[in-house]
């Protein structure tokens, strides 16, 4: 389904970045894994070896332009182009309520979870643009649909994750661009490991939903896998809820 693609994967030392990387390299994909630390990304590419597509690990703060810049320049001199960008990294520091929430937090949750996703769009969509040929896909959660207690500056980053898809949806697909966003509920990764760790809680938080099980990484990279192919070729603009029907609940 991607043979021949090359993709950047934010955020992919583990989770659900994890299971994009994973999964677009088993469909042909090169797939360009990131995080903070180098070490750590060696020891997963080197998991990830067998599949099909080539993993190339590079280390980038997604919160630092300086990272940024290098990363896309390494990708294009190894592989010479990008035909997918997946912004997945995030974080929650900030979360508590909401008073008690400081600039400083405030500040870093719009860099990682928000301007981050900016500074690569802007860094590579413009090769998508000549090529007329690209798909984005941002990872924004339901909290960016309906806010989550404790987490108000999650709930913003996310919200505005969304209308920023839209906006260069309208944008760029007039250039052969498609950019969309993916709304996870629940997942099992460290990130929400607050909300199901312990059997009580993850019971409660299930029964919470239609579909009776924590939703895992792979089953939102099945949802990136179809945005990012040319089977979703008549898809963009869109925010694909993946929740296990937690909203309709
Ligand atoms: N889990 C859920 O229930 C859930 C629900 C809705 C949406 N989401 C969204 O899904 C995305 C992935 O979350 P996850 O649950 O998979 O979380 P996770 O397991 O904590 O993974 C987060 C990933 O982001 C990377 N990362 C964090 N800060 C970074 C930075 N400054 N620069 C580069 N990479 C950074 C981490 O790598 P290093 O630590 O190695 O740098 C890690 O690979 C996030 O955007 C999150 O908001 C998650």
């Amino acid at each position: 389904m991607l043979t021949g693609k090359i993709a950047i994967v934010t955020g992919a030392s583990r989770g659900i970045g994890r299971a994009i990387a994973e999964t677009f390299a088993r469909a042909g994909a090169s797939v360009v894994i990131c995080g903070r630390k180098q070490e750590t990304l060696d020891r997963v590419a080197a998991e990830m070896g067998g599949a099909p597509g080539a993993i190339l690990p590079l280390a980038c703060h997604v919160g630092r332009a300086d990272d940024v810049r290098r990363m896309v320049e390494e990708t294009h001199r190894a592989f010479g182009k990008v035909d997918i960008l997946v912004n997945n990294a995030g974080t929650n520091v900030a979360w508590g309520p909401a008073l008690e929430i400081d600039e400083e937090r405030f500040d870093k949750m719009i860099e990682i979870n928000l301007k981050s996703a900016f500074r690569l769009i802007q860094a590579v969509a413009p090769g998508m643009c000549r090529r007329s040929s690209g798909s984005i896909v941002n990872i924004a959660s339901i909290a960016g649909l309906r806010p989550l207690a404790n987490s108000m500056v999650y709930n913003v980053t996310k919200a505005a994750l969304i209308m920023m898809t839209q906006s260069y949806a309208l944008e760029l697909g007039p250039k052969g661009v498609r950019v969309n966003a993916i709304a996870p509920g629940f997942v099992e990764t460290a990130l929400s490991e607050h909300y199901w760790k312990g059997e009580d809680r993850r019971v409660k938080l299930v029964e919470q939903q239609p579909i009776r099980h924590l939703g895992q990484p792979g089953e939102v990279a099945e949802m990136a896998l179809l945005l990012a192919s040319d089977r979703g070729s008549y898809i963009t603009g869109q925010t694909m809820v993946v929740d296990g029907g937690r909203l309709i609940s």
